[in-house]
């Protein structure tokens, strides 16, 4: 996590220095969402080395336990050869058999204009942006250029 979060530019959500979970907390937050049942994770390993992290993580009242919250990453190095659409893939049967879910929500920098594209092929759309949602470097994240930005998504596996 460290070193994605010291990536030049990029659009994570913390600073490296913000990152400070303990190896014991970590443990902690895998246990938490292999025991919920609106919440999984999936990992891409290659050479004995994890490559790529896909997380939903599930709401935890029951006004949001419909909902789950996709994250993943892939290591520099590794991007663009799959992996991303791989693990996407790999969490759809359990999308499918865990019909308690109903929403997979999505916050994707709106500059990320990669990543977009690609989230809106596996079929999420936009719902809407958060002109504000990221301060950086004294600034809001406009600028970047693009406008800023969150954008919630859904996923169309399952009607509402
Ligand atoms: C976004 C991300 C998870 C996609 O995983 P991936 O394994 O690179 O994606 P895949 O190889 O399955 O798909 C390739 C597509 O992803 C797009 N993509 C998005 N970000 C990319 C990146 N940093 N590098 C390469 N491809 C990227 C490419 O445009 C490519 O589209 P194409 O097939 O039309 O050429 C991964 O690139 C990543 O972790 N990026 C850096 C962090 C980030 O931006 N995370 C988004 C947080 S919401």
């Amino acid at each position: 996590m460290q070193h994605l979060l010291s990536e030049p530019g990029h659009n994570l959500r913390l600073d490296a220095d913000e990152f400070t979970l303990t190896e014991q907390q970590e443990a902690a937050f895998i246990e938490a969402l292999r025991d919920a049942p609106n919440s999984t994770m999936v990992l891409a390993q290659a050479r004995d080395a994890v490559v790529g992290v896909l997380t939903l993580q599930g709401g935890k009242s029951r006004a949001e336990a419909h909902l789950t919250a996709l994250g993943i990453s892939v290591g520099p190095g590794w991007r663009g050869r799959g992996i991303g659409s791989a693990l996407w893939q790999a969490c759809q049967s359990w999308l499918m058999n865990t019909p308690q879910v109903r929403q997979v929500l999505l916050c994707v920098l709106a500059r990320n204009l990669e990543a977009v594209r690609l989230y809106q092929r596996w079929g999420f759309v936009e719902e809407g942006r958060l002109q504000r949602d990221m301060f950086r470097a004294g600034q809001y994240v406009e600028y970047a250029g693009d406008g800023p930005l969150a954008g919630q998504a859904l996923a169309p596996f399952r009607g509402s």
